[in-house]
């Protein structure tokens, strides 16, 4: 039986030569550093898992899901969106989701029709360009360039093509450059938004990973919550990848849209985890910040070796990766494909988040800084 044409249409997964390059040198014994991978090295904080012994051991938590997240979960997201950026959230305003990629994938069934267009980060996260293609819509990169900080060049985008536009993806912190985006760039895209009536998703699982300034929210905006829905997650800021939980916060049409595709696929999010992550969201932040400064003092470390070295990074702003230039004129699968031969190391090569990605690799910042180190003396053996 022939799968239909939209999972046809599904980009082909580029990393299989990488991928069974490195799981034959595993196989063959060789002691193969993977800082390839955006998951968090170091267990979820024990506080945390003390929680959660509590909620799991309660009957009521044990029966299905109700609705779009529990009451006293969407009561966290409501003060913590107050408390964190003075946002004024209400119960029809948020819901929970089983991770942000949850709800990044569903989102396009909730508002696309066939051939309306998403505006795509490119790189990218590559669930916003599968979430398009399986919801039967038709995916734009927008280029993000290191002259312009990474951030789309929204007047560069043609009138016939915002016309046509349903949904622009925005993710800030990003996922791979590591760059924010500011108010006056915010402002910007509302005013697209609103003048052609598209809706900005902007995916935030970064928010609380970032080294100097803390990002804001674009509901900060007046009138924002027209067109915009922001998802958030637990997974970075509190090591809890494993536990896939998140959630969605905006206007109450763009909530109520997904909550509908969500409510016909599945039945929500374990209300013991819900009762958990609540919690976590009103009491950790110490943990959230001793998460925050390992990564900073990872990023300093590496990017201070790499430099060292010769290589172009750029200043990690936020997030748990590092965005390098390709040295010399290798494309980035060429160059990553050498680091495995050469120095046993998995990179990412930045073609694996779109065409404008090809010049670049990305690092994660997810193991220890003595790994860090024999990772910049292994590098020191890749011949350029
Ligand atoms: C940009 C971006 N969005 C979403 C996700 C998925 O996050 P979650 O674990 O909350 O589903 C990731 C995970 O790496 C990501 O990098």
């Amino acid at each position: 039986m022939e799968i239909n044409n939209r999972l046809k249409s599904l980009p082909p997964y580029i990393f299989i030569e990488l991928d069974k390059k490195k799981k034959a040198a595993i196989a063959a014994g060789r002691d193969i550093l993977n800082l390839g991978i955006g998951d968090p090295d170091r267990p979820t904080p024990s506080r945390i898992i003390d929680n959660f012994r509590e909620s799991v051991g309660k009957p009521s938590n044990h029966q299905y899901p109700i609705g779009r997240g529990s009451a006293v979960f969407k009561q966290a997201v409501m003060k913590w969106m107050k408390k964190r950026f003075d946002v004024g959230i209400t119960d029809s305003e948020t819901m929970c989701l089983i991770g942000a990629k949850d709800g990044i994938t569903h989102l396009p069934l909730a508002f696309l029709n066939p051939g309306d267009i998403v505006l795509i980060p490119d790189p990218g996260y590559p669930g916003y360009t599968s979430g398009t293609l399986i919801a039967g819509g038709v995916p734009l990169a927008m280029p993000l360039e290191q002259k312009n900080n990474f951030l789309p060049d929204l007047a560069n985008i043609p009138a016939e093509v915002y016309e046509q536009t349903k949904i622009m993806w925005l993710n800030y912190p990003n996922n791979p450059t590591s760059a924010m985006a500011g108010l006056e760039f915010y402002e910007e895209a509302l005013s697209y938004a609103e003048k052609y009536d598209f809706i900005i998703a902007q995916d935030a699982p970064y928010s609380e990973i970032y080294f100097n300034t803390p990002p804001i929210s674009m509901l900060q905006m007046q009138g924002a919550k027209d067109h915009v829905i922001e998802f958030y997650s637990m997974s970075k800021t509190y090591n809890m990848t494993g536990w896939r939980v998140g959630f969605a916060v905006g206007g109450e049409k763009l909530i109520n849209g997904l909550g509908l595709v969500k409510e016909n696929m599945d039945s929500g999010t374990f209300t013991a985890i819900q009762e958990t992550a609540a919690w976590t969201l009103l009491n950790c932040d110490e943990e959230a910040g001793q998460i925050r400064a390992l990564y900073k003092s990872r990023a300093q470390a590496f990017t201070k070796g790499l430099r060292a070295m010769g290589y172009e990074v750029l200043e990690p702003q936020a997030t748990l990766y590092l965005w390098v230039k390709v040295p010399g004129n290798l494309k980035s699968m060429d160059f990553c494909t050498k680091v495995l031969d050469e120095a046993d190391i998995v990179v990412t090569p930045g073609i694996g988040f779109g065409l404008s990605g090809d010049r670049y690799f990305r690092i994660a910042l997810t193991v220890e800084e003595e790994l860090i180190s024999k990772a910049l003396d292994r590098l020191k053996k890749v011949k350029l």
